[in-house]
């Protein structure tokens, strides 16, 4: 039976970081929720085991969850990726957010586990810009990875772009790529100021709409947060903008579980609770039940600014 929130959203998808380390250091990065990242490499003595990820699976397979993202850190530092990717349940589509860098060692092995689907950040189709934004040499490493994943099989891949003021400059560059090449699709993604503090590196995500309404053949919505979808020649841009979309986060339909295993309702919230290794199957029913009767979604009209700018909860809303 398929859980409903109290916002009418149903919830079908779980995203789990497998680790909060990584082998890049990206500017803006978020650290999925956790805020700034620990830098990178940081020996991590806390992360969930492959047993614990699977039981957590098993459990909201009952709850009629059908879609898990794999992300990090850079979740390919595990060396179990493979094993718990060949042991997720067979009734859920499985993707992967990856920074690339080992995708062309890898590609193959993680089909033969039973991969869906690869994400991969690239924020400038140039060495220089892309050294500067996540402090990597990595950028040979990661367009091979990204040839190797389309030849693989795990298309579309898609190109996650943070639009901020650094990377404006090649949002054009970046389109014309995907447009030209087979089996590439790109995720202009709102750069996220809440947890990296800096509101300066904001750009007008609407601007880059309407750009690409002029520009593109064709677009269409997509259901999970409203996203809006451009055709442009062979590939396709999503906008992922979560701050400036009204509908985003009306329409948000995943639960996230941190590297270390606690529950969350919501990339942006901390719901306090205990981690899932310490758990039995029924205590995990239960928080899982918990967790999404208190999912409030973050941007939009459920939430109203505070007096020093932040965003609270709009009372009226609560308990819909
Ligand atoms: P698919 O398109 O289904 O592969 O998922 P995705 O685009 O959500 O996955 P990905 O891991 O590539 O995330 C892309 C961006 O979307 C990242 O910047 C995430 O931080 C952002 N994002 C994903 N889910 C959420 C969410 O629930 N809330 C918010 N605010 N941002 C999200
Ligand atoms: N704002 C928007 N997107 C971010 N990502 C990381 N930090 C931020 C942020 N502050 C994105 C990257 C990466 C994905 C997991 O999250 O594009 O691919
Ligand atoms: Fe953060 Fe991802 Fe960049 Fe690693 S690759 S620093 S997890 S945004």
């Amino acid at each position: 039976m398929v859980l409903v929130d109290d916002f009418g959203r149903e919830v079908t998808g779980v995203r789990i970081s497998l680790t909060d380390r990584c082998n890049f250091d990206c500017v803006y990065c978020h650290n999925e929720g956790l805020g700034d990242t620990r830098g990178p490499m940081d020996p991590s003595d806390e992360e969930m085991s492959a047993d614990d990820v699977i039981r957590f699976l098993e459990v909201v397979e009952e709850y009629g969850v059908r879609k898990v993202k794999f992300t990090g850190g850079e979740p390919m530092l595990r060396a179990d990726l493979e094993e718990i990717i060949r042991r997720t349940p067979d009734s859920m589509e499985t993707s992967l957010t990856t920074n690339g860098t080992f995708l062309g060692d890898r590609a193959d092995d993680l089909v033969d586990a039973g991969l869906d689907r690869v994400n991969v950040s690239q924020d400038a189709l140039d060495p220089e810009a892309f050294a500067q934004i996540t402090k990597s040499g990595a950028y040979d490493k990661v367009m091979e990875g990204v040839k190797a994943a389309v030849e693989a099989g795990l298309t579309p891949v898609k190109l996650n772009m943070v639009v901020f003021t650094k990377t404006a400059g090649y949002v054009e560059e970046m389109v014309e790529y995907v447009a030209e090449n087979e089996g590439l699709q790109l995720q202009l993604i709102q750069y996220m100021p809440e947890l990296t503090g800096r509101p300066e590196w904001n750009i007008d995500i609407d601007r880059v709409h309407r750009w690409l309404t002029d520009l593109a053949d064709d677009f269409e919505t997509r259901d999970m947060h409203h996203r809006r979808r451009y055709y442009v020649g062979k590939g396709m841009v999503e906008i992922v903008d979560p701050v400036e979309n009204p509908e985003f986060c009306a329409n948000c339909h995943r639960v996230r579980v941190t590297h270390s295993g606690y529950l969350k309702g919501c990339l942006n919230r901390n719901d306090d609770l205990r981690p899932m290794g310490e758990m039995t199957r029924d205590e995990i029913r239960e928080t899982y039940e918990a967790v999404v009767a208190n999912r409030v979604p973050y941007y939009g009209e459920y939430m109203v600014r505070d007096d020093e700018g932040g965003w609270v909860v709009n009372e009226e809303y609560i308990g819909v």
